[in-house]
């Protein structure tokens, strides 16, 4: 068996029993995905599986690594003895060796996920590929080795799934678990402290699928488990369950608030003249006039983005409030609604409101950007032209109590009588 210092040459790693490691080491990397900052590197991790009945790879590495994954595959395995080729996602930086894979191994059959049919198409622009799709309970067998998949999707990709390894307890966990950490030591009780790494990669990665995260726990959380395998940095064999527990706690609520069960609405803010912050006052009061739902005020000059986030991913409906300056709403708002990314608020309601001085478009436009992040925006925001008068105060007060009645499930829609109107 290589020893881990093996991972910086040429050879494969064994892991456990008839199982090695084949991936590649990326030490240079320093963006992933274009969003994630990666100061280490990365590693993409690829597995062989030895059985009596046959060999299985599960997922291949980046193209340019190409030739590493093949050599490393090469030391433990013949080209022919493959019958088994898993892929747990299909993201380029797992499948970019695949197409010269499949042309050198002639007896290997290919399993993807359900859902991931429709991207293979995409990557391999091939009709006639052969593949056996995959879910929860299916399992293959290499005679005395057997692959059991659990259908995990949208971690972080619609095709992701894990492959488990029964006699070995070992989890094929794809990017979950996994983490931009390049260290030739491979394990993590060998390599440098990566507890950093790991946090970052969840929160950029996983975090806006905590729902999917959760489900996918509770698939994986029965399982015995002596290995987590993931796609990307160390291989988990020291304590794997404490991973699967911190992605537990991550899963669920990051904060608990004092409301209970009410709903919570966040009414954020930024007011040049005092203006926008009247405005975003009614609308506080407004909502706060109905029961079951609790209402917060926050002005985007006092305080940091990143808790802001935190209180959003919780809440179930949000109104921002902006002046129009030079035909934009203000930098502040921009800045809290592209940090959404990272958190999951389809869904949620949304409303806009602001004062202006000539046109207003800042309203609008926060509306269409709610919208692009797919939370519902079913009112009209309100708009003043500067100082807000009696009757647009009480607009905004009408639009806080009718969001408030929106989340609690009590709104009633206008009837419109069309006699009265003439
Ligand atoms: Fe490591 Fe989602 O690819």
């Amino acid at each position: 068996m290589a020893t881990p210092a093996a991972a910086a040459s040429n050879g494969a790693i064994g892991i456990a029993p008839g199982v090695h490691w084949i991936g590649a080491l990326d030490p240079d990397l320093r963006n992933f995905d274009i969003i994630l900052r990666t100061a280490n590197g990365t590693t993409y991790n690829a597995y062989v599986v030895r059985g009596s009945a046959g060999v299985a790879v599960i997922d291949t590495v980046k193209e340019e690594f190409t030739d590493d994954f093949l050599r490393r595959l090469e030391s433990v395995a013949r080209y022919d003895e493959i019958r088994a080729i898993v892929l747990n996602h299909l993201e380029p930086d797992h499948t970019g060796a695949l197409p010269e894979l499949l042309r050198r191994a002639p007896h290997a059959q290919l399993y993807i996920s359900t859902r991931a049919q429709p991207m293979l198409k995409g990557l391999l622009k091939e009709d006639t590929l052969y593949y056996q799709a995959v879910t929860t309970g299916d399992s293959i067998s290499l005679g005395d080795r057997t692959l059991s998949f659990l259908h995990t999707p949208y971690l972080h990709w619609p095709d992701t799934q894990c492959t488990y390894l029964v006699e070995e307890k070992i989890l094929f966990s794809g990017d979950v678990f996994g983490c931009h950490f390049c260290d030739p030591r491979l394990f993590n009780d060998a390599v440098g402290d990566f507890r950093f790494s790991f946090e970052y990669y969840y929160a950029h990665i996983m975090r806006p699928f905590r729902t999917w995260v959760r489900e996918a726990l509770d698939l994986i959380e029965p399982l015995e488990l002596a290995i987590l395998a993931p796609a990307h940095g160390p291989i988990l064999r020291d304590a794997p369950s404490r991973y699967v527990n911190r992605y537990r706690a991550l899963a669920e609520s990051s904060l608990k608030n004092e409301a209970g069960e009410e709903r919570t609405l966040l009414v954020f803010y930024l007011s040049a003249y005092g203006n926008t912050r009247l405005m975003a006052e009614a609308i506080a009061s407004g909502a706060d006039g109905v029961d079951g739902v609790r209402v917060s005020l926050y002005d985007l000059q006092g305080g940091e983005v990143q808790p802001f986030v935190d209180l959003i991913e919780e809440a179930d409906g949000l109104v921002f409030g902006s002046p129009t300056i030079n035909g934009d709403a203000v930098k502040p708002v921009w800045d809290l609604l592209s940090s959404l990314t990272a958190v999951s608020v389809r869904g949620k309601l949304g409303a806009a409101f602001g004062s202006y001085g000539w046109s207003g478009e800042a309203v609008a436009m926060i509306e269409d950007r709610l919208r692009g992040l797919k939370l519902r925006v079913p009112l009209p925001g309100v708009k003043a032209k500067l100082i807000p008068n009696a009757d647009e105060l009480s607009h905004c007060t009408d639009l806080g109590r009718e969001l408030a009645l929106h989340l609690t499930g009590r709104f009633e829609h206008k009837v419109i009588d069309m006699a009265a109107l003439r």
